[in-house]
């Protein structure tokens, strides 16, 4: 299957989208570590790196499909936050974002009837699906802590944890698929 320049066009606009969250939980990642939120910080380094993570796997397939993937420039993502409740919503706003645009991609996919590509997308539907429910229920529990007296110490605590099941997650989805 040779990729139509129109899908090819899609999907590298995709991939500037997935380099853009990866630089965007990279500055994220860096707010939390000068602000002594270890635990977040663990949480959102290891997320950037999936972000990357999903920009290759697009470039890949770009490549075998017969493309060309652009390697894209990438704008200064926001570097400052009010606080940690305000760098999650943006997160999760984000997510929202990229979700919107996975679901466009594969719009643009079946009105091209483009059935390989549209179903490649499909891991990143649900992979969409899984961050919006991750970070919708991480917003709900640190909200619930809360800023005030030791809430920043358990908010911290909190995200370690998660990141911790993560790993384990993950860890045992490889040991899976050996
Ligand atoms: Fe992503």
């Amino acid at each position: 299957m040779i990729l139509s320049p129109t899908i090819e066009t899609a999907l590298n606009k995709q991939v500037a989208m997935e380099a853009a969250a990866s630089q965007k939980y990279l500055a994220m990642a860096c707010w939390a570590d000068v602000a002594g939120l270890q635990g977040c910080a663990r949480f959102l380094y290891s997320h950037s790196d999936e972000e990357r993570m999903h920009m290759l796997k697009l470039v890949h397939y770009i490549s075998d499909a017969g493309g060309k993937a652009i390697t894209p420039m990438v704008e200064q993502p926001v570097l400052d936050y009010e606080n940690i409740i305000q760098l999650f919503e943006k997160a999760y706003s984000n997510e929202l974002k990229v979700s919107a645009a996975i679901d466009e991609l594969v719009e643009i996919c079946v009105q091209n009837k483009d059935k390989q590509t549209a179903n490649f997308l499909q891991w990143y539907l649900d992979e969409q699906h899984e961050e919006e429910v991750l970070y919708r229920n991480l917003l709900d529990r640190i909200r619930l802590i809360g800023l005030q007296d030791r809430g920043l110490y358990f908010i911290d605590k909190e995200v370690e944890d998660l990141y911790s099941q993560k790993q384990a997650t993950e860890k045992k989805k490889s040991k899976g698929a050996e």
